[in-house]
């Protein structure tokens, strides 16, 4: 049942688990990650980036994965969310494509420019009942930094700037940096649990940990116990995507037919996301 993120994450964070958002760029991940959903009864996020859009045909992708939830999500709750979106022209695309959330990433701006594009982007949203998720604070890609000498608390998210910011803007959700890193980037040890306490308790909104591929049981735990209501996943799909591909192609069975290596690969990233799901404690939501 195509859902809104603000029920989905706001009905998470009220009980205490959370849900993932995945990210698809073709029909196979998306079947996959839906037929988790279904088989474990969990509502969930497809996110769909910029990249992803370019890649499949903005209208192609965006048809193939609303067209997928409606055929195979049954009962359960499933959003569209733009992954990353970096202009309030790109949001207005994924909004008129029938997204049902967006976020606005403008991390990598000023405190000050980020604030105004954000607000920029909830006052256009607001109108047409679509829920806003924006980041403060930097969540590494690997080669954006240098890895040997991460200074992790230059990169957090500051509990007072957070405040200010989401009264500024009326966020609907923030995405935080408390040590988490996207994709290759290895994350700190320890991630700042204090610092997630406080913004929680200053802010009150579900928040969203991204980079959450590789992060062990018990961050995901402590992330949930305060106040992280989303994880987003995208390296650990890809890996179990291409991992099947690879196994698939290297055997030594001769295979003509593209589907018996699709039909098991989608089927690996289902598995892959029922694990997620069961890490975040989503089983049974919907
Ligand atoms: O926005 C997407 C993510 O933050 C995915 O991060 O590739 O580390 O799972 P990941
Ligand atoms: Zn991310």
């Amino acid at each position: 049942m195509f859902a809104s993120a603000k029920e989905i994450l706001a009905k998470a964070k009220a009980e205490k688990y959370a849900v993932g958002a995945f990210n698809v760029s073709n029909m196979e991940i998306a079947q996959g990650v839906v037929m988790a959903a279904v088989e474990k009864r969990s509502p969930l996020i497809l996110q769909i980036t910029e990249s992803a859009m370019k890649y499949a045909g903005d209208k192609e992708l965006a048809k193939i994965v609303r067209t997928v939830i409606d055929e195979r999500s049954e009962d359960v709750p499933v959003g569209i969310n733009l992954d990353h979106g970096k202009t309030l022209d790109l949001v207005k695309k994924a909004i008129d494509l029938g997204f049902s959330s967006v976020m606005i990433d403008g991390s990598r701006l000023t405190f000050q420019e980020n604030k105004n594009l954000t607000k920029s982007v909830v006052d256009y949203s607001r109108q047409k009942n679509i829920p806003v998720q924006a980041e403060l604070g930097i969540v590494p890609y690997l080669g954006e930094l240098n890895t040997d000498q991460t200074d992790w608390s230059t990169l957090m998210t500051d509990p007072d700037k957070a405040k200010d910011f989401v009264d500024y803007t009326g966020v609907d959700f923030l995405a935080v940096a408390i040590g988490n890193a996207h994709g290759f980037f290895r994350e700190a040890e320890v991630f700042d649990w204090a610092r997630l306490k406080t913004i929680n308790e200053k802010l009150g909104i579900p928040l969203v940990l991204h980079g959450a591929s590789d992060c062990s049981v018990d961050k995901i735990s402590k992330s949930i116990e305060n106040g992280v209501a989303c994880f987003n996943v995208d390296t650990d799909i890809r890996l179990a995507f291409m991992g099947q591909l690879t196994k698939m192609v290297d055997s030594k069975v001769s295979i003509t037919d593209p589907r018996k290596i699709m039909e098991a690969v989608r089927e690996a990233v289902k598995k892959k996301v029922v694990e997620k799901i069961n890490i975040f404690g989503s089983s049974h939501k919907a």
